[in-house]
């Protein structure tokens, strides 16, 4: 069935989709209304029911939106910062509780206090010039801190957009496949969290057959405490869009679809004012440069659900269907939005190609390690000294980055979240033992994933901590699977129940039921996060221990 959706949704095209025509239906009241979902439904010949389910599946399009003017961040980050009551007090002077919603991490971990009015994002001392905010308007600066350990990819400024967009000029100049060896010599592994080699999706899908294929940015970036995507479409958008024109020559494709969740309202707006200049500068379109390339950009704004960020449930999300995980094979390179070859990627590790096609694969493969090249975005919360962002050579020591470029802790930290809710709960005694690159962390019971950095004050209840996991994924569960869907309620209400009156939890049954996400999960969000729970029972037993049988 979901097979036909595709075909039915590809029949109008990406320029007017059935998602963003929903987003439209939405903006003035928070919901689309009946009438509207039924006159798209026989558009799109989709099925009213279809449409229905698609609505109700999103945070911002779903009928408990309506009405909401107001959203305060509950991402991880800001929420063992400790900054959210006042947050929510001060709203409270200005919106009356139904206006009031949440969004889950507005990727201002940095500043902490985050909440969202009117398109834009606000964090820090913010809340304190509310009435500035919401009576006039006031806009404010975010304050970035950006520091780099090693050569400068990322976060090196590309000067002159004509001038950068060069590397496109003289690749055009080349064969794709010599290109392609460039890639595969550099070594780069997708930085979205499995670390999977770039060259192999874009060979496999150049090698489909097919006149329509598409390479889709995976700018959904969920996972609370990371932001460093955001810092990428914000502040080097033309290294993403650059970085996608040259996927999209090497894997012969003709469109790419920057699909950027609706919480960054200001991405979205500076990845289309880039796709403007492009235009002006004729580097998109057809036939670009004079040569038999042609390659047209959509951006696509996400509407509130974290598994957008799993890759099939991500080209389901763009066709309208309910975003629910797709099984594999067929992969994306093979049947991937509406049907087409697809190759989809994630911000940065898109970003890295205008280097690696400039410098060679040799140049970007003699930085990091052998099984990690390149260097690392690491987005740093809050608790740090020096918050923010860091680009960091793979293999550098993580003692180094929090000792030396953030400044150490500002107050107290037990451990450090990194790489997601579904990364690895790493105690500080574990800190020496780890360098930045996918296989150290691996090998050590961990996860790199994304490299953003939540930290746990000593004070902070570890317990409801694991609370606040299981509530995550439990709300961000597509429900395609038992094990995901029912087991991220149970663990929420084992973690939830032990906090209060006389329950304690069943060390057995527990410890089935994380072994039954893991295994059983058709992806990896409740197939991932049994990892932090068990970091958190081998590294904190002493904390945990009373709130289990003895
Ligand atoms: C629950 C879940 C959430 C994910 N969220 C993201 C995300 O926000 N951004 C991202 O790039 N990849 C995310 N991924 C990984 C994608 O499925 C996919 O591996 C990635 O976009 C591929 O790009 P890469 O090879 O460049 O890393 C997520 C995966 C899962 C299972
Ligand atoms: S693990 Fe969870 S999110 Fe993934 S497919 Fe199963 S139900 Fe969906």
């Amino acid at each position: 069935m979901s097979k036909n959706l595709s075909e039915l949704s590809g029949r109008k095209g990406l320029e007017k989709n059935l998602f963003e025509e929903l987003g439209i239906a939405a903006r003035e009241t928070g919901t689309p209304d009946p009438e509207a979902m039924e006159n798209l439904a026989d558009a799109f010949l989709f099925g009213t029911a279809n449409v229905y389910g698609t609505v109700s599946f999103y945070d911002f399009l779903r009928p408990e939106n309506r009405g909401k003017k107001v959203y305060v961040c509950n991402g991880s980050a800001c929420m063992t910062a400790g900054t959210q009551d006042k947050v929510k007090a001060k709203l409270g002077e200005h919106f009356p509780p139904y206006e009031i919603g949440e969004m889950c991490c507005l990727g201002r971990c940095h500043e902490n206090g985050a909440f969202h009015f009117n398109q834009r994002n606000y964090s820090g001392s913010d809340i304190d010039r509310l009435d500035h905010i919401v009576r006039d308007g006031m806009v404010t600066a975010e304050q970035w801190h950006v520091d780099t350990i090693g050569p400068q990819i990322l976060t090196a400024p590309y000067g002159d957009v004509e001038t950068y967009y060069n590397t496109l000029r003289q690749c055009l100049q080349r064969t794709p496949e010599s290109l392609l060896e460039e890639l595969k010599a550099s070594g780069l592994r997708g930085r979205g969290g499995a670390g999977f080699p770039m060259a192999f999706k874009l060979g496999a899908c150049r090698q489909e057959k097919g006149n329509i294929k598409f390479i889709v940015c995976n700018a959904d970036e969920g996972d609370p405490g990371a932001f460093s995507d955001r810092y990428i479409m914000e502040q080097r958008p033309h290294a993403l869009l650059q970085g996608m024109l040259l996927a999209g020559y090497l894997a012969g494709a003709t469109h790419g679809v920057v699909y950027i969740r609706a919480e960054y309202p200001e991405s979205i707006a500076i990845i289309q004012e880039a796709i403007e200049d492009l235009k002006q500068k004729k580097l998109v379109g057809q036939n670009i440069l004079g040569t038999d390339f042609s390659f047209e950009f959509k951006v696509i704004a996400a509407q509130g659900a974290y598994i957008c960020g799993e890759e099939t449930a991500l080209l389901s999300s763009i066709e309208g269907q309910r975003a629910e995980v797709r099984v594999r094979p067929p992969y994306p390179t093979q049947k991937g939005l509406f049907n087409k070859p697809t190759v989809v990627n994630n911000v940065e590790t898109l970003a890295n190609l205008p280097y690696i096609l400039q410098q060679g694969g040799a140049a970007y493969a003699a930085i990091g390690t052998a099984k990690s090249s390149g260097t690392k975005l690491m987005s740093l919360d809050g608790h740090f000294n020096r918050p923010g962002l860091y680009e960091v050579e793979m293999g550098t020591p993580l003692g180094q980055v929090i000792d030396e470029m953030a400044g150490g802790f500002r107050i107290p930290v037990k451990a450090l979240h990194i790489g997601g809710p579904l990364g690895g709960l790493v105690p500080v005694s574990a800190i020496p033992r780890l360098t930045v690159d996918f296989d150290t962390f691996a090998k050590e019971g961990f996860l790199l994933g994304h490299a953003s950095v939540v930290c746990l004050p000593e004070t902070y209840p570890l317990i409801s901590y694991l609370e606040h996991l299981f509530r995550f994924t439990a709300h961000e569960s597509c429900g395609k699977c038992f094990p995901c869907r029912l087991g991220s309620t149970r663990g929420y209400e084992m973690m939830e129940k032990a906090q209060h009156g006389r329950y304690k939890i069943d060390r057995e049954l527990l410890t089935d039921l994380l072994e039954t996400m893991e295994k059983g999960s058709l992806c990896a969000l409740g197939g991932g996060v049994p990892l932090p729970v068990k970091n958190a029972l081998q590294y904190f037993e002493k904390e945990l221990s009373p709130f289990f049988k003895a």
